[in-house]
């Protein structure tokens, strides 16, 4: 499996977004993250931002949704570009319907599950999705601490995936950097977000190229 690192541009210069995805090319896809105030304790951007950042990036958009009513918002998204639409478990209602509709309109679909949210009750609606997003941190703010007690989390996921021949993704998000991308890829997952590890470095792509060499390293095929 070849690993893939999605920048999270909420640790970008705001005024500068434009810049600022243009620092992270030898990146594979770009993570925005959009939050409301209800899902989570935090506001972020929303659908005139995104349809910029959709325009200016030459990498994939993924969209991390930390909203409510994700049935409703998700397809605009897809609409707006998105490459990949992420959608959390405690907040969508019918997630296989919703995954079916962003793949109608071109784009893939993926389920968060946040750190107290088991993986085993998706188990049976695991093939409607491209990816699973494991949260390593409480979703809602950059810069906090990598939770390890998620890795049996993700490791009996990729077993599941691994026994059934599926090809889905396992992403993890928060935390991630150069110290902690071997846990992660040694548990099975395949992309990685991270945001304070590469917009708090100066050289963006090394801090890039350095996470992928130490998660490529450590990945079990
Ligand atoms: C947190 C967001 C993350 C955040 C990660 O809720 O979903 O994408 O930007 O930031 P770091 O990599 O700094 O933990
Ligand atoms: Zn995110």
């Amino acid at each position: 499996m070849t690993i893939q690192i999605a920048p999270s541009i909420l640790s970008a210069d705001f005024c500068n977004l434009q810049r600022d995805i243009q620092a992270i090319d030898h990146a594979d896809m770009v993570h925005v993250d959009v939050m409301d105030h209800h899902f989570v304790p935090n506001l972020t951007l929303g659908e005139p931002i995104v349809k910029r950042i959709c325009e200016v990036s030459e990498l994939p958009v993924d969209v991390h949704l930390m909203i409510e009513d994700p049935d409703r918002w998700a397809p605009e998204y897809a609409k707006l570009g998105a490459a990949s639409v992420s959608f959390h478990m405690g907040a969508v209602h019918a997630p296989v319907r919703l995954a079916r509709q962003l793949h109608e309109m071109g784009c893939k679909a993926c389920l968060a599950v946040r750190p107290a949210e088991p993986v085993e009750p998706i188990f049976d609606i695991l093939d409607e999705f491209d990816m699973i997003l494991v949260m390593t941190v409480e979703p809602g703010f950059g810069g906090q601490k990598f939770l390890d007690n998620q890795m049996p989390k993700v490791r009996r996921l990729r077993d599941e995936i691994t026994r059934r021949g599926l090809k889905t993704h396992i992403e993890v998000d928060g935390g991630v950097s150069s110290k902690t991308a071997h846990i992660v890829a040694e548990a099975g997952a395949d992309v990685l977000v991270a945001g304070s590890a590469v917009y708090g470095a100066s050289d963006r792509d090394q801090a890039i190229d350095d996470i992928r060499t130490q998660a490529q390293a450590a990945y079990r095929d």
